[in-house]
């Protein structure tokens, strides 16, 4: 991958009005992104559409990965093209075994299957760096793993793929001060080897200063509005949004639906 081009992007879900209202923004290889905003102001809805999430309804603009329209991508077709997102919730699949997950996600990018013990070194390797006993791999997919022990698999999925493309979305949130270690070199380790690029979600200071981004981005009310150096994250973390808008003059407000009443037992969004 060389470029990712977002132009003018529209979304919105189901039961909601427009989430992104008019995204602009270019990622190129190598780029580590810090990706900053309040809660609620549409980081995660922006990472999920990205990797094609069908709750949401593309409603204006496009996405370009190295100038091909991938607007109406599936997302095994954008996972294909190395695109990865770990999960700011991830889910458990009981039912499913770990390891026969990741095997089938690897498989899906190969012309033809892996053969198994060249697999099971990749994953053996791959529970290794992230200091998980390998035995985690029988179980179901997150079936009663911690918060934690989830993020952890998240990243470990991505040491299997090794995707172009990484958005990792609060992938520090919940983890003890080992494990978000552990991550950052993890991080740092597929960027050594392969310069993937990163968009990383985070509000704390910690991992920005862990791995190091070269930019800083700042979405408000579904608009990119700050586009600077990696130098600001620690800033913002640090100092909180009033910092923000002090310094750029930004109003760090969301423009509120409005309601209209259905009776005593509803409202709609108009
Ligand atoms: N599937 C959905 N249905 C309705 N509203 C949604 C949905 N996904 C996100 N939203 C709303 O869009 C806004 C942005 O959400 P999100 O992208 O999760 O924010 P954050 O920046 O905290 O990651 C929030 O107001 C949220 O409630
Ligand atoms: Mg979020």
């Amino acid at each position: 991958m060389d470029k990712i081009k977002i132009v003018d992007l529209y979304c919105k879900a189901e039961n909601s009005s427009e989430i992104l209202k008019g995204v602009n923004l270019e990622i190129n290889k190598g780029d580590i992104i810090a990706f900053l905003g309040p809660n609620g102001h549409g980081k995660s809805t922006l990472l999920n559409v990205l990797m094609g999430d069908p709750t949401y309804k593309i409603t204006k603009g496009k996405i370009y990965f190295d100038d091909v329209d991938i607007t109406s991508y599936t997302p095994d077709q954008r996972s294909k093209l190395g695109m990865f997102l770990s999960f700011q919730s991830p889910i458990s699949i009981p039912g499913v075994v770990s390891m026969d997950f990741f095997k089938m996600a690897l498989n899906a990018h190969k012309d033809k299957p892996m053969k198994m013990f060249e697999y099971y070194r990749i994953l053996e390797k791959a529970y290794k760096d992230l200091n998980m006993d390998f035995s985690y791999a029988q179980r179901f997919l997150n079936d009663g793993f911690s918060g934690g022990e989830r993020k952890k698999n998240e990243i470990l999925q991505m040491n299997i793929l090794k995707p172009d493309f990484c958005m990792l979305d609060e992938i520090d949130s919940g983890l003890d001060v080992d494990a978000l270690n552990i991550i950052a070199e993890n991080i740092n380790a597929l960027y050594k080897e392969k310069q993937s690029t990163f968009l990383i979600i985070s509000h704390y200071s910690k991992l920005y200063s862990l791995v190091k981004p070269n930019r800083t981005i700042v979405i408000i009310d579904g608009k990119i509005v700050l586009n600077e150096d990696g130098e600001l994250a620690m800033l913002v973390s640090e100092n909180g949004y009033s910092y923000l808008s002090k310094k750029y003059n930004i109003r760090i407000t969301k423009q509120q639906e409005k309601q209209s009443v259905l009776g005593t037992c509803g409202n709609k969004v108009i």
